[in-house]
């Protein structure tokens, strides 16, 4: 009897020693996540600062990600308009269209390496990765909804609670709530981290460039790389790079045509007209129709627009970034260089990964 306990416990403590095994390259559990800074990036601004990130945490914000109960007719989720195909932009419309088929006024952008953006949005009318997702939820022309609805939605699912119970474990009250909502969904964002691509390669030294991804490479470092700035390809700055206003007017769900002011709509300010966010370029070949209204189809008209098409007397370019004056003229090799090298942007991993793919069809193991 004694013998079979002692045998009994030596296999179990065998059993739990192998189970607790670190091995430095194969993880012994695939519950997990980690968010880690990319060799030679800065220090991201988001710090998950009373936000711990957790793997519980992380499958929880994925699964509201994708969970169209977010929205008031339960089939608008966050990933019906960044979709994982287009690097989490939206390929399907120039801006966006939420509820019931309405137009929203910006073109959904891509979402990776959201811990380094210093602000949110085309006019970076949010600073906080956290406080984003409000936005969408109760914009009555994106999901519409409101954030009690959301909860008695989800409470009802059996699935939830023990997801948030397991993801907010050391909290007390309704763990369903609001800000556990947000939190979650935060830690899902900031963990999508893109930085597998040629141009990563490139970087890390394993692979080298063809001609024309170097002259491509070369042209980019003197003519954009003062804005989109390597190596998360923007410098997070507003800036007009004096697209006219008018081209395409918008209509709101009030009925008005309204035109997009930029960064004026958040500080107010005059000099702040038409002046957006720079975007990354990262994986910019996924990501089309382009810029902050979705005007441009393709790398080539955004190219032609920086060559030929800015006329910096225009009354609308009186914000014109001073570095556009003369615009950016291209010849044709330059022009197909750029789009090589821009090409060499795309990361296969960040779509690919069932991390960040619809946990219906990728379940969390
Ligand atoms: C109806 C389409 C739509 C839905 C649904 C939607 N978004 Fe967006 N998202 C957009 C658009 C359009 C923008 C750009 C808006 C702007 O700049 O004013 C955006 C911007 C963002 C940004 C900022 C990206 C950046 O580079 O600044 C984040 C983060 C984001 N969305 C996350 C979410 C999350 C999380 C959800 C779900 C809770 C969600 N979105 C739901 C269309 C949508
Ligand atoms: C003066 C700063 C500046 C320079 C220089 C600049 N860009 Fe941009 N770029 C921006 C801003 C700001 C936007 C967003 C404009 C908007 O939507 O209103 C943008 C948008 C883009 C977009 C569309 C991105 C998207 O997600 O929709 C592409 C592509 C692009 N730039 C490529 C380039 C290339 C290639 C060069 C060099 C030939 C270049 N840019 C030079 C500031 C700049």
């Amino acid at each position: 009897m004694y013998k079979k306990f002692l045998v009994l416990s030596l296999l179990f403590a065998l059993c739990f020693w192998l189970s607790c095994r670190v091995d430095p390259y194969v993880p012994t559990s695939s519950k997990q996540v980690a968010f880690d800074i990319p060799k030679g990036w800065p220090q991201p601004y988001y710090q998950f600062t009373n936000n711990r990130l957790t793997y519980d945490g992380f499958q929880l914000g994925r699964r509201l990600f994708y969970d169209g109960r977010l929205s008031s007719n339960d089939t608008v989720s966050c990933a019906f308009c960044h979709q994982n195909f287009a690097a989490f932009s939206n390929l399907a419309h120039f801006v966006s269209h939420g509820v019931g088929n309405q137009n929203g006024t910006r073109n959904a952008p891509g979402i990776f390496n959201m811990a380094w953006n210093t602000s949110y949005f085309w006019d970076g009318g949010v600073t906080n990765l956290e406080n984003q997702p409000i936005n969408p939820m109760t914009n009555p022309v994106e999901m519409g909804e409101t954030l009690p609805d959301v909860i008695r939605k989800i409470s009802k699912d059996p699935m939830y609670p023990a997801m948030f119970q397991r993801a907010f474990s050391n909290d007390t009250g309704d763990l369903i709530n609001s800000k556990h909502i947000f939190q979650s969904l935060a830690q899902f964002m900031a963990v999508m981290i893109s930085n597998n691509s040629r141009y990563d390669s490139f970087v890390r030294g394993q692979i080298t460039f063809n001609s024309s991804e170097t002259n491509g490479y070369t042209t980019f470092k003197t003519k954009c790389a003062s804005c989109h700035s390597e190596p998360l390809f923007s410098d997070y700055q507003f800036r007009s790079i004096g697209l006219e206003p008018e081209v395409m007017p918008v209509i709101n769900h009030t009925g008005q045509f309204i035109i997009d002011s930029g960064r004026e709509h958040i500080t107010h300010n005059a000099s702040d007209r038409y002046k957006f966010k720079t975007p990354s370029l990262r994986n910019i070949a996924l990501t089309a129709p382009y810029m902050h209204d979705g005007r441009f189809l393709t790398l080539l008209d955004v190219l032609d627009y920086f060559s030929t098409s800015i006329k910096p007397g225009a009354s609308y370019c009186a914000t014109l970034d001073p570095s556009l004056t003369g615009g950016i003229p291209l010849t044709t090799q330059q022009k197909n260089d750029l789009i090589s090298f821009l090409n060499t942007l795309t990361d296969h991993t960040l779509y690919t990964n069932p991390l960040f793919s619809d946990p219906n069809n990728y379940p969390a193991p």
